[in-house]
């Protein structure tokens, strides 16, 4: 028997009955370190002497008159190490992976942030790493692709499908049927069979509870609304997790693409376009056909395409407790340069997706209100992306040059 947990209708853990012993491993691990108190400890500790936390709560007093409305505070998950939130889950999961005693990680990435996280974390606790990443986002990504190979991972390119996030989670699960014994699959949002939603959220609420500490700190007051970009959603859970018992408005925003009405766009929940379905390991909201079919999904953003999102959020959604948004590709990169122009601050194409939503809603609130933008990562990995949508001329010549000396 398989133990599972649903969050309302979302959730469960449907996976091949060859995997039932190696999820049950995984689920005793899991419960067993949240009972010992040093196990939280020992993640704290290693966050704050590796990956800079507590990441501050910064003031972002120009946007804030600028926009003239709510004073804007900023998240800042773009300051660990490795430049986003991923590292939150992947150095948690690795101290569970010391407590299993298995040698080797794998991973899926999209952005290719959670590929660098893993393979950095594989590097500091000394276990093989192997990252499955879609074709596509290896392109899109190639300089992330390098660091991963440097930090001594081998990054397997996937060629089926769409290749892109949801192909390279399938190839990750056959890797793992395959090499249960000694492999764990790092899985990178909070989405997939359990425990892997809950054990996502559980590491990524540290970025919840700093937050709410920081905030009640600095204004002394609860915020009016929290802002998350949502790809599997891990980031949104771990921030929206310290408001959610409290009267806190939480907006969630998906990948709009090229518009909500132009089939471009990866809205699972914002959009009419998801229905509820089960696929890779789970029941949520899918971007899906009438037969079941996986839908192409476009995001300027490599780490917003998935085609799934959390069963946790798929819950939250129905309740009414979390609303969810879409900003599209020409949104966010409007965003993207107005953040960087007022506050010197780059954010990941991903993130900047909440700073949309947060910079239209900001001027209709009062100076009394505060809200919180969650700045899941930075975003000089997407310099590529950022130069092809400007058309920097000085950054072509630059490139071509490059080729031309590769003899290319
Ligand atoms: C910087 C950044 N933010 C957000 C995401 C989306 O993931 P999630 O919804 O799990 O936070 C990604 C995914 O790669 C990312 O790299």
């Amino acid at each position: 028997m398989i133990t599972t947990k649903y969050y309302g209708k979302f959730g469960g853990a449907y996976i091949p009955e060859i995997l039932v012993s190696t999820f049950e491993q995984l689920v005793n691990a899991f419960e067993e370190a949240k009972r010992d108190p040093q196990f939280w400890k020992e993640y704290t500790a290693i966050m704050s002497n590796y990956s800079c936390r507590p990441t501050p709560l910064t003031y972002a007093e120009n946007l804030t008159k600028h926009l003239g409305g709510a004073r804007i505070y900023i998240k800042r998950e773009d300051l660990n190490h490795t430049g986003a939130h991923k590292a939150n889950n992947v150095m948690g999961q690795g101290l569970l992976v010391k407590r299993m005693g298995k040698t080797r990680v794998i991973a899926e990435t999209g952005a290719g942030q959670h590929g660098v996280a893993t393979a950095t974390m594989a590097a500091k606790f000394g276990f093989a790493c192997t990252i499955y990443m879609g074709e596509k986002d290896v392109e899109r990504q190639r300089p992330n692709v390098f660091w991963m190979e440097r930090l001594g991972a081998t990054v397997v390119p996937v060629t089926d499908g769409t290749r892109i996030l949801k192909d390279a989670i399938n190839e990750a699960f056959r890797d793992w049927s395959a090499n249960m014994d000694d492999t764990h699959y790092v899985l990178g949002t909070a989405c997939g069979a359990h425990p892997f939603p809950e054990m996502v959220m559980y590491f990524q609420s540290i970025i919840g509870k700093e937050a709410r500490k920081q905030v009640m700190d600095i204004t002394g007051r609860l915020p009016k609304r929290v802002y998350a970009c949502v790809g599997g959603g891990s980031n949104a859970l771990g921030i929206f997790s310290g408001f959610l018992n409290d009267p806190v408005e939480l907006v969630g925003v998906e990948a709009g693409g090229k518009g909500l009405d132009s089939g471009m766009h990866a809205s699972r929940l914002a959009s009419k376009d998801g229905s509820p379905g089960i696929a890779q390991g789970y029941k949520t909201y899918f971007l899906q056909n009438k037969d079941g079919q996986m839908m192409e999904t476009h995001s300027v953003s490599a780490g917003l395409d998935y085609v799934g999102v959390s069963p946790i959020l798929a819950d939250l959604k129905e309740k009414g407790r979390i609303r969810f948004e879409a900003a599209t590709d020409k949104e966010v990169l409007d965003a993207f340069t107005l953040t960087l122009r007022k506050e010197g601050l780059i954010p990941a194409l991903e993130s900047s997706h909440a700073f949309v939503q947060a910079y239209k809603e900001a001027g209709s609130l009062t100076k009394d209100d505060v809200i919180i933008i969650n700045q899941s990562g930075r975003g000089d990995k997407d310099i590529f992306t950022v130069a092809d949508a400007f058309k920097d001329p000085e950054w072509m010549k630059f490139i071509k040059k490059k080729a031309e000396n590769y003899g290319a």
